[in-house]
């Protein structure tokens, strides 16, 4: 499973990227606000950290006007993915991207049904957003099933990003589905790193250690 990013912030993208585990990254619009720089020059310099798919969304609500705000985003650098909401103009949009060779990374998918539409308008991506999900009430993490037995009965090119992802769970359930791709946030990532056993585990070899003789 390829592992992203779900962050606009370049030190986090830096310190992530060093692990040598990271695949691409996710932005949308409430990330990039909390970066208070401007939009385009942010994309740029992500894509300058990571050689993987960088996702950057598209605000209009047409999908003419989402077509061209989304060649200007992709003129940023050959990795740029556009992310376009799930709606009819979306859908529109994600047809005509995908014809010009742009990829779309189709967001805000909450139903088997959206997914379905997404991949047959040719979107690179779908996003299914699983926290958010959760919340209202729903099993976000059988949406991602439903989704995946869909993918895996047809030969459509679309591949999963498990999106709005709250804790490790998440992500290892993602994982065991067969999810192509989880975006992670920073404080999950770290939460998938650490572990008080390992902690208590080196403390105790370290110790340990300590005690043989040395030359
Ligand atoms: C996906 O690409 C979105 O940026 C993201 O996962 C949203 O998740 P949230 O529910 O944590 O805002």
């Amino acid at each position: 499973m390829k592992i992203f990013i779900d962050t606009a912030n370049l030190e986090k993208i830096r310190e992530v990227n060093s692990w040598g585990i990271l695949d691409g990254v996710t932005t949308n619009p409430s990330l990039i606000a909390k970066e208070n720089t401007d939009f385009e020059a942010l994309v740029g310099e992500i894509c300058k950290i990571v050689n993987g798919p960088i996702s950057a969304e598209v605000m209009s609500v047409k999908a003419s006007d989402m077509v061209v705000e989304a060649r200007k985003l992709a003129a940023i650098n050959k990795n740029v993915v556009i992310k376009v909401p799930m709606t009819e103009e979306g859908l529109k949009a994600t047809k005509m991207l995908s014809d010009e060779g742009i990829p779309v990374n189709m967001t805000l998918v909450f139903s088997a049904a959206q997914a379905l539409l997404a991949c047959k308008a040719g979107a690179k991506y779908i996003s299914p957003f699983v926290g958010r999900f959760d919340d209202v009430g729903e099993d976000g993490m059988r949406l991602i099933s439903e989704i995946m037995d869909i993918l895996d009965s047809y030969d459509f090119d679309t591949e999963v990003i498990v999106a709005s992802i709250r804790h490790p769970i998440h992500v290892t359930q993602a994982a065991r589905m067969g999810a192509h791709i989880a975006t992670i946030p920073y404080d999950v990532l770290k939460k998938m790193f650490n572990h008080p056993l390992t902690d208590i585990g080196i403390k105790r070899f370290q110790d340990d250690w300590a005690k043989v003789p040395k030359k």
